[in-house]
């Protein structure tokens, strides 16, 4: 068995990387650590380096065709890693998961109508809503004993004769929560009751923590099935973001066939001749790599965890039941938000997310991104400690 190193230090400055080469612009210095967008600062795994060489070896690059082997790798992954049973026919292809959202909404929604999203979310949901011109809902989550939960009461509150539909991060960023069977069930049932579409963004699902089992919302009963469009990507479990190369999965024939004629319309359904092959790659070989990733990243979290209760208590940190997404609650700190981020940038030297960035009931947070080498989080941890010993002085 190959044992991957999640220790070792790439310097991505001046690769282009969005995390690294952006500082400048977001937070004023290039002289911060780098802890905001979701990518992780460990090497994409050699099999799929390996399968991108390989296409490599046939130097034309002209328009080709998706072989069967992408449908059949996500249909196998969702199998052997989410116990979900689907059939090959049920997936298709979107360069991005954000992507497929926007394509989803123009194709099986009209200008003007409602859409739901659940605050704190994923900022580009709300774009993906507002700049298709559909009318934005807001069905904030509760906060609860330290973990995010859906608040089905006001979500029927707010449903009327113009919703059509309601997207969920599945498990959620920035909170890190893997929705329980339960609670997605219910929601089901209210998507179902009400004829509402369920856009669930399944990006996330293969970094589940090892206590947590993540539920495709499409699995829980045939009746959700025919309301929910699934994406999920090798993206972010692989770190290959920048390969654009995504899988959307619609078992109701009627809605997969809305869905491939917006495909078509904006003519992005080639895709890149790169990713496909790393897709099937990611997916028939990456178990082992996707094992020790989780073994590294859940230890990350634990030594945040432990470090942040026992060093920095003005600050509480969210366990992450999934992805590599700390979800820190500075409110203790008596900081207004501005004055917060501004805090980071400078006397901690951190490059984080603005709470905000996720919707008003962000303030008083920030996400860190973890998907680092441990010594890179031990040195961010002390800048922090130093800052916030530094402000209380
Ligand atoms: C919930 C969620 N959806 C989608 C994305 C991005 O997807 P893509 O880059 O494939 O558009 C992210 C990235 O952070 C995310 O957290």
């Amino acid at each position: 068995m190959k044992t991957y190193d999640f220790d070792e230090i790439i310097d991505r400055a001046g690769t282009g990387s969005v995390k690294y080469d952006l500082r400048k612009e977001l937070f004023g210095t290039d002289d911060v650590i780098p802890m905001w967008v979701a990518d992780m600062d460990f090497r994409t795994p050699d099999f799929l380096v390996d399968a991108i060489n390989k296409r490599m070896e046939d130097p034309i690059f002209g328009y080709t065709l998706r072989e069967d082997a992408f449908y059949e790798s996500v249909k196998a992954w969702m199998k052997k890693r989410h116990d979900w049973n689907i059939e090959k026919e049920w997936v298709t292809f979107s360069p991005g998961v954000v992507s497929a959202l926007s394509m989803a909404i123009l194709a099986m929604t009209k200008p003007g109508d409602n859409i739901v999203v659940q605050p704190p979310v994923y900022n580009p949901f709300y774009f993906v809503v507002e700049d298709n011109d559909r009318t934005l809902v807001r069905n904030p989550l509760i906060l609860e004993d330290g973990r995010y939960r859906m608040d089905l009461d006001h979500l029927k509150s707010v449903i009327n004769e113009n919703t059509r539909m309601v997207i969920i991060s599945n498990p959620h960023n920035p909170g890190g929560t893997v929705w329980t069977e339960a609670e997605l069930g219910q929601l089901g049932k209210i998507c179902v009751e009400n004829d509402l579409l369920l856009l669930s963004d399944e990006i996330h699902s293969d970094l589940v923590a090892r206590k947590f089992r993540h539920t495709p919302t499409a699995s829980i009963s045939e009746e959700i099935a025919q309301h929910t469009i699934t994406c999920v990507a090798p993206s972010k479990t692989f770190n290959a973001a920048g390969l654009s190369t995504s899988a959307v999965i619609i078992p109701n024939t009627e809605l997969m066939a809305k869905y491939k004629r917006t495909l078509n319309a904006v003519h992005v359904g080639f895709g890149n001749i790169f990713g496909n092959p790393a897709l099937v790659a990611a997916y028939e070989h990456g178990e082992e790599w996707l094992e020790q990733l989780l073994d590294y990243i859940g230890k990350n979290i634990s030594h945040a965890i432990g470090f942040i209760e026992k060093k920095i208590p003005q600050i509480t940190a969210m366990e992450p039941e999934a992805s590599y997404l700390l979800w820190l609650d500075c409110r203790k700190l008596g900081l207004s938000q501005e004055a917060l981020c501004d805090f980071m940038v400078r006397e901690a030297r951190l490059g984080l997310n603005d709470g905000t960035m996720f919707g008003k009931e962000g303030t008083g947070f920030m996400r860190m991104n973890l998907a680092c080498p441990l010594s890179v989080l031990k040195k961010a941890l002390a800048n922090l400690e130093a800052a916030v010993n530094k402000l209380q002085a």
